[in-house]
């Protein structure tokens, strides 16, 4: 019987890679940010999880402006991380979970949700940053991936509703998986910023705080929004929300925080790093 312990939500600005690197964690200008991550090591050291199941954005390296999926779901033997320009590199390579992935598209398609299916897959920042945060120390990842990239870059994008409704099929999969793995989930992205253009630098911390307040206990305040009404609130970059929508959406029960952190600037971005605690026993 396979259970989703938790969900850890987190931003995943590509200079947090050069500061990991530098080993700039205690800089003035990092600890706040890396600060945010010590109760999610505390809880990954005690629950140590044997599957990920990632949703976040490709950003221009596995997939480009000429050919963008919706969804898309890897179901490869193992991943390796590339970097599309940020001069970040050298990360471990992952081991995928190809059983547990045709599981999920299965179910997601008998859900009617399309998704491109994906037996060779690179990931990019979105992905491998957060792990590197999430797992400091590992020598070797102590866990086996199942990459899922929701297109937030190219319009049109899927609304949060559909997102989150994918992410409860998602979750509906790992409910009747019938391993015995313990399976967290991540949803990478956010907050608020904006990059380019005039509004370069926008951030929104009042609508930054409604998704994280609302994210445990009520995620569907979230999808009163569309997703044009939240490149408005949250910046043309903060939309990548989506993919916290969507990771929430694969935990099923009772939910509750477990820690929160938020913390501005990093880059142009309003950072956030926020544990959410699953206490559903998933039924085989
Ligand atoms: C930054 C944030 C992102 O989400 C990203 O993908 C690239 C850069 C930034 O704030 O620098
Ligand atoms: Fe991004």
């Amino acid at each position: 019987m396979s259970t989703v312990a938790g969900g850890i939500f987190t931003s995943h600005v590509p200079g947090i890679g050069q500061a990991i690197d530098k080993g700039l964690q205690q800089d003035p200008y990092w600890k706040p940010f890396f600060d945010g991550f010590h109760p999610v090591h505390e809880w990954l050291a005690r629950e140590k999880p044997d599957v990920l199941v990632c949703f976040y954005n490709d950003h221009g390296l596995n997939f480009f402006l000429d050919a963008m999926p919706t969804f898309a779901i890897g179901a490869a033997e193992g991943y390796s991380h590339e970097d599309e320009g940020w001069g970040i590199s050298g990360y471990k390579p992952y081991s995928g979970m190809p059983e547990l992935s045709w599981h999920i598209i299965n179910q997601v398609v008998g859900d009617e949700f399309d998704p491109t299916m994906c037996q060779k897959m690179l990931v990019d920042h979105a992905l491998a940053i957060p792990v590197e945060l999430a797992w400091p120390d590992a020598k070797s990842w102590p866990f086996k991936l199942v990459p899922i990239a929701i297109n937030t870059v190219q319009f049109p994008l899927p609304s949060p509703k559909r997102c989150f409704e994918f992410g409860r099929s998602v979750g509906r999969a790992l409910e009747s998986w019938q391993g015995d793995e313990k399976i967290v989930v991540m949803g990478t992205g956010g907050l608020s910023h904006q990059l380019e253009g005039e509004r370069a630098g926008h951030i929104n911390i009042e609508y930054d705080m409604f998704c994280m307040d609302h994210l445990s206990r009520d995620p569907e305040a979230l999808l009163q929004h569309s997703s044009l009404d939240i490149v408005d609130l949250a910046g043309s970059q903060g939309v990548e929300i989506l993919n916290w929508i969507a990771a929430r959406g694969a935990m099923r029960g009772s939910v509750t925080e477990y820690s929160r952190n938020y913390h501005i600037p990093i880059s142009n971005t309003a950072t956030a790093t926020m544990l959410l605690e699953n206490h559903a026993t998933v039924m085989a």
